[in-house]
């Protein structure tokens, strides 16, 4: 089900641009997202998805252009800003301690503590059971290193920590990338998951298909700027195709140039 676009967006970013040296990284580009939403970040290699979304991260700082949050003008200069706005994000390479279980991992840096002061180890188990329960019941392997999970079971620890600590926003950079079909396809349920709890998530994606099944909205990025966004209901994977290659709006492109993307 689309999400409903008339109220006030979770994520505005405002004519964003970022240059490293010479280069153009991202130029005045202009996306937003709401509740419940997947909109779908695509671009060649180079485009500059990273670069942007590494603004709203807080991993690197915007030379211009304005990030709203729920429709207030906020300032991003590092991870932690990020975390204080509920934006958390799943990096391909994931930053999990490997030689500690799921639920230390859920809890690293956050840990719960008894009256006395020591770990509470069975409430964060307990809630490490609770999160993983909604997103990925069949999940069991809480007491293994995490080195000895698949490469889907660490994602399922990467979005419950993010989501036991609260995201109403989640970036997601290639999360699928280094997945087998069957870890991709269980990361598939997962963000239908966080969609269905009213979760925005920006997901940037190379797989056409991936992105087909999961996007709301697809917003296009070609050497920096953004071509345009579209519903995926009112576009063909060609019509997408045509603007991450050639950078034409469906319908601008001839029929010629849509028939050379097939070469
Ligand atoms: N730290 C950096 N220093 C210098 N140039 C950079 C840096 N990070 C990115 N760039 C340049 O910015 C441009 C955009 O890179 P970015 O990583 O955002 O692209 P991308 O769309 O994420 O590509 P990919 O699909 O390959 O991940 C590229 O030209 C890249 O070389
Ligand atoms: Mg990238």
């Amino acid at each position: 089900m689309a999400a409903d676009l008339s109220g006030t967006p979770l994520v505005e970013m405002r004519d964003i641009r970022v240059a490293f040296g010479g280069v153009h990284a991202v130029d005045g580009v202009t996306i937003d997202l709401y509740p419940g939403e997947v909109v779908a970040l695509v671009g060649g290699n180079g485009a500059g998805k990273t670069t942007l979304i590494k603004t709203l991260s807080g991993a690197h700082k915007c030379d211009s252009g304005q990030i709203y949050i729920n429709g207030e003008p906020v300032t991003i200069d590092t991870p932690r800003d990020a975390k204080e706005y509920a934006i958390e994000t799943i990096y391909q390479t994931l930053a999990l301690a490997e030689n500690i279980d799921a639920t230390a991992n859920m809890f690293l840096g956050r840990e719960l503590k008894t009256r006395f002061r020591t770990l509470d180890d069975s409430a964060m188990e307990s809630a490490a059971r609770e999160v993983m329960g909604r997103l990925n019941p069949k999940f069991q392997n809480f007491k293994v290193p995490v080195n000895s999970l698949s490469g889907g079971q660490r994602q399922s620890v990467a979005i419950a920590r993010a989501v036991h600590f609260n995201a109403r926003i989640l970036i997601m950079d290639e999360p699928t990338a280094a997945l087998g079909p069957a870890e991709t396809a269980q990361v598939t349920e997962l963000i239908k998951q966080l969609k269905a709890e009213g979760i925005g998530i920006f997901l940037i994606s190379h797989d056409i298909h991936d992105v087909f099944d999961l996007a709301d909205r697809i917003s296009v990025m070609l050497q920096g700027k953004l071509v345009g966004t579209v519903n995926k209901e009112d576009v063909t994977k060609d019509d997408v195709l045509g603007m991450i290659i050639i950078g034409k709006l469906p319908g601008e492109a001839s029929s010629t140039e849509l028939e050379a993307l097939h070469e």
